[in-house]
C-alpha cells in the first residue's frame, strides 16, 4: 500500500550561507527519510523553500547597502547549487517570494480572520527616534531577559535558543542608529493562538513516536500558556496584508507566512504537474503522514503555531510528526574561524566528496542530543569506515570479478550455509532499517547498512576466495557470487544515504528500484572498478588564517 508522505523541510532564511549543521540540522536527514520512503513504494513529496522575508534579509542588506531582492537572488542562487551538488532530491525548492505563496498566505489569512482567530490590536512596539522607523525583531538587540546573554536579538536569543518578544530585552539598542529606542503605539493583527491551547495540549499528548525532547520542549512551551502573538509588522518587506484596515508601511510576520510555505510549494508543485488539485493527495486525505524536519529552534513554530494556523483555517492534516534535531557544533572550527561556525556548506564541498559529508553527518546526526564535528572526524568517518568498511569491499569483489571470471558476473550456484547466512542477514537488514526509518533513526538505519557491509567483510575473510582461485577456482567463483549478491543488497541499505556512489553502482548491478535486495544479472559485464570514494588527506586543506 503506497502512503502520500509530505517531507516538509525548514526553509532556510535566504540571508547567508548555511552550515554544516544546517545541513545535519534538516536537510539532510529529510532527504535520507525522502529516498527512503520512495524506495519503500510511498508517494513521497518533498517540499520547501528560501525564507526570504523578514528582518534577516533587510538587516543584511541594510549593511551592504544593496536592496533585500539583492540578498535573496544571492542566496537563494547559492542554496539552489548546493542542493543540487549535495543530491537533495526535492519534488520542489521554491522560495516564499513568489505570487502563489503570498495568495495561499492571504487566503489563509482571510480565512481565519473570517473565523474570528485573528484580531486587531494597539501595542507598544520599540521605535527608534533618530531614524525614525519602528524597529521590528533583529531590528534591536539587547540582553536576553532569560540568560542575560548581552547581544540577544529581537526575535530570539543565540545563547538560551528562546523565542523572544523585541519588547521584552534588558538595555535595548537600535541596530540602525545604536539609539535607545523609545516604545510607541502602533496597530496590528494578532493570531489568537490562545484560542487553540487546550485542543493543542491534547493533541500533543496523544502524539506517538515522537522524540522525547521534541514532545517535552512543545509541552513546555504550552504549560507556560500560549500567547497570542502580532502577525503583522511596521516593515517595508513582506507580504501585503490582503485587508487595509492597518494603513500604510505593515506587512504580515516572516514567521506567519514562512510556515505557509509548506502547503503553497505542495500547490505550486501540483500545478508544475497540471493537476492543480493534486496537492490535497497530502493534505486533506486522512490516510496521508506528513513529517516536518527542523533545527530544534523552531519547535514552537511547527509543533504549536503551525498547528493553530492550521487548526484556525480547517480541513487541514496537522504534523504527523516532528522530527527535530538538536545541534551539531564544531570542534576546532579552526577553517572558519572568522565566523565562528565550522564549515559552511560550500565550504565543506570544496573539502569533501558529497557522499562524503553526507556520511559523515548521517552518522553524528543530532537526533536525541547535541553532537560534535570537526573536519578530522568527518576525514576519520570517510577513511577509516566508508572507504575501508564500503568503498574498498566493493573494489575488491569488483576488481576479484573482473579478473578471474571472465569480467561478468558468475552463474548462480548452490549455497553453503555459509553463504545462506550471509544472504540471509542481507536480506534481514532491509526490515530492521526500515523499522528505524519508521521511528526516524536514522543514524540506526545507517548502522544497519554499515553492519551488513561488514558481514560480507566478514565473509570474504573467512571464505578467502583470493586463495580458492588457485586451489579451487570453481567454488572461488562461487563464493564471488555470493558476494555480488550480497553487495547487490548492501547498495540498496546505502541508497538513501550515498546517492552518488550508488548510481555509480547502478551502472554495474542495474537500477535500485525497492526497498529490497535486486536479483543480480548472470553474466552482465564488470569492468576494472574506479574507486567509489576518495581518501580526505587532511593535511592538503587550505586553512583560513583566523
Ligand atoms: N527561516 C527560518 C530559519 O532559518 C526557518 C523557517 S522554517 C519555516 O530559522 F517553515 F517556517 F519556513
Ligand atoms: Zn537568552
Amino acid at each position: 500500500m503506497s502512503t502520500p508522505i509530505l517531507v516538509a523541510v525548514a526553509w532556510p532564511y535566504a540571508s547567508g550561507s548555511r552550515h554544516l549543521g544546517h545541513l545535519a540540522g534538516a536537510y539532510l536527514p529529510a532527504d535520507i527519510f525522502a529516498r527512503f520512503q520512495r524506495l519503500a513504494g510511498n508517494d513521497v513529496l518533498m517540499v520547501s523553500g528560501s525564507d526570504v522575508h523578514g528582518t534577516p534579509i533587510t538587516v543584511r542588506a541594510d549593511a551592504e547597502g544593496v536592496t533585500p531582492q539583492d540578498i535573496v537572488d544571492r542566496y537563494h542562487n547559492e542554496f539552489l547549487d548546493q542542493w543540487r551538488a549535495l543530491g537533495i532530491s526535492w519534488d520542489l525548492y521554491t522560495s516564499t517570494g513568489t505570487d502563489i505563496h503570498a495568495r495561499v498566505t492571504q487566503d489563509m489569512f482571510l480565512r481565519q480572520l473570517e473565523n474570528g482567530h485573528i484580531d486587531k490590536r494597539t501595542s507598544d512596539q520599540f521605535y527608534d527616534p533618530q531614524a525614525e522607523r519602528f524597529l521590528p525583531d533583529r531590528y534591536v538587540e539587547g540582553t536576553c531577559p532569560h540568560c542575560a546573554y548581552e547581544d540577544a536579538r529581537g526575535d530570539q536569543c543565540d545563547n538560551c535558543g528562546r523565542t523572544l518578544d523585541a519588547v521584552e530585552l534588558v538595555d535595548p539598542r537600535s541596530k540602525i542608529s545604536g539609539a535607545t529606542p523609545v516604545l510607541r503605539e502602533t496597530e496590528h493583527f494578532h493570531y489568537r493562538y490562545s484560542d487553540f491551547e487546550d485542543q493543542l495540549r491534547t493533541w500533543l499528548h496523544g502524539r506517538v513516536g515522537w522524540r522525547p525532547h521534541v514532545l517535552n520542549s512543545a509541552l513546555g512551551w504550552i504549560d507556560e500558556g500560549l500567547h497570542d502573538r502580532a502577525i503583522t509588522r511596521d516593515i517595508e518587506w513582506g507580504i501585503d496584508l490582503p485587508v487595509d484596515d492597518l494603513g500604510p508601511g505593515k506587512r504580515i510576520y516572516v514567521w506567519y507566512d514562512a510556515v505557509i510555505g509548506y502547503l503553497s510549494a505542495s500547490q505550486e508543485w501540483a500545478i508544475n504537474r497540471g493537476e492543480p488539485d493534486g496537492w490535497k493527495r497530502w493534505w486533506t486525505n486522512p490516510e496521508a503522514q506528513s513529517f516536518y524536519f527542523i533545527g530544534k529552534d523552531n519547535i514552537p513554530f511547527h509543533a504549536l503555531f503551525w498547528p493553530a494556523q492550521l487548526l484556525g483555517y480547517g480541513g487541514l492534516n496537522l504534523p504527523t510528526n516532528v522530527p527535530a534535531n538538536q545541534y551539531v557544533t564544531f570542534k576546532g572550527g579552526k577553517a572558519s574561524a572568522s565566523r565562528g561556525i565550522g564549515l559552511t556548506i560550500g565550504e565543506g564541498l570544496e573539502r569533501f566528496q558529497p557522499d562524503a559529508i553526507r556520511f559523515a553527518l548521517a552518522a553524528a546526526l543530532p537526533e536525541q542530543s547535541d553532537t560534535e564535528i570537526s573536519e578530522e572526524e568527518i576525514a576519520r568517518r570517510v577513511n577509516e569506515e566508508l572507504v575501508a568498511t564500503w568503498g574498498n569491499l566493493v573494489n575488491r569483489v569488483l576488481s576479484m570479478t573482473n579478473k578471474n571470471c571472465n569480467a561478468r558476473i558468475p552463474e548462480a550456484v548452490t549455497l553453503t550455509d555459509e553463504d545462506a547466512a550471509l544472504l540471509a542477514a542481507v536480506d534481514a537488514a532491509f526490515g530492521e532499517a526500515a523499522g528505524h526509518y519508521e521511528r526516524v533513526e536514522l543514524r540506526a538505519a545507517l548502522r544497519v547498512a554499515m553492519s551488513a557491509a561488514q558481514q560480507v567483510n566478514a565473509y570474504l575473510n573467512a571464505t578467502e576466495p583470493w586463495r580458492l582461485m588457485k586451489t579451487d577456482a570453481e567454488r572461488g567463483r562461487a563464493v564471488l557470487r555470493v558476494a555480488l549478491e550480497a553487495i547487490n543488497g548492501v547498495r540498496v541499505l546505502f541508497a538513501p544515504y550515498l546517492p552518488f556512489s550508488c548510481a555509480a553502482l547502478e551502472e554495474v548491478f542495474g537500477p535500485v528500484d525497492g526497498w529490497t535486495r535486486p536479483p543480480l544479472v548472470t553474466g552482465a559485464p564488470i569492468g576494472p572498478p574506479t574507486p567509489l570514494f576518495q581518501k580526505v588527506d587532511l593535511a592538503s586543506f587550505v586553512t583560513e588564517q583566523a
